[in-house]
């Protein structure tokens, strides 16, 4: 692979990691990349019948990051590869609830890319998170 920017990388390993959903319900397929301890963690969305137990993309990709043993979030990358052409920036930006989550294990200045979108920080996506602790580690 020609040398990418480490941003470009992690949007193009979120795009990839979208074939790994499981949404039959919305068919939206949607991939999530988190770097963390210098490595790069895998998300996709996971439905359920009980469609309010969906966990999304950002979710399953910070929490296989958590489970390895690497919470510090340094980067983060999602890919809505289903959203039309021309889809407003709201159809491919994480959710409220993931910003949350994802606020607990990075900082405000933590760059997000987002496909189609651009690179943002998670406190340009959730100004004012709420918090009970300070920063991880
Ligand atoms: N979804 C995500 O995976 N991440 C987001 O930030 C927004 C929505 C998923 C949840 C559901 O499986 C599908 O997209 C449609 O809402």
């Amino acid at each position: 692979m020609p040398n990418l920017d480490p941003m470009d990388e992690l949007l193009e390993a979120a795009r990839a990691a979208s074939r790994s959903a499981y949404c039959p319900y919305s068919n939206f397929h949607v991939g999530a990349a988190i770097r963390a301890g210098g490595r790069i963690f895998l998300g996709a969305n996971i439905e359920n019948a009980s469609y309010g137990l969906t966990v999304c993309a950002e979710r399953t990709a910070l929490f296989a990051a958590i489970l390895a043993g690497q919470p510090k979030v340094e980067a983060i990358a999602v890919a809505c590869v289903d959203a039309p052409e021309g889809s407003k920036s709201e159809q491919l930006v994480p959710c409220g609830a993931c910003r949350q989550v994802l606020a607990e294990f990075a900082s405000s200045e933590t760059p997000v890319m987002i496909d189609r979108v651009g690179r943002l920080t998670l406190g340009d996506l959730l100004p004012m998170a709420f918090r009970l602790l300070g920063q991880p580690g």
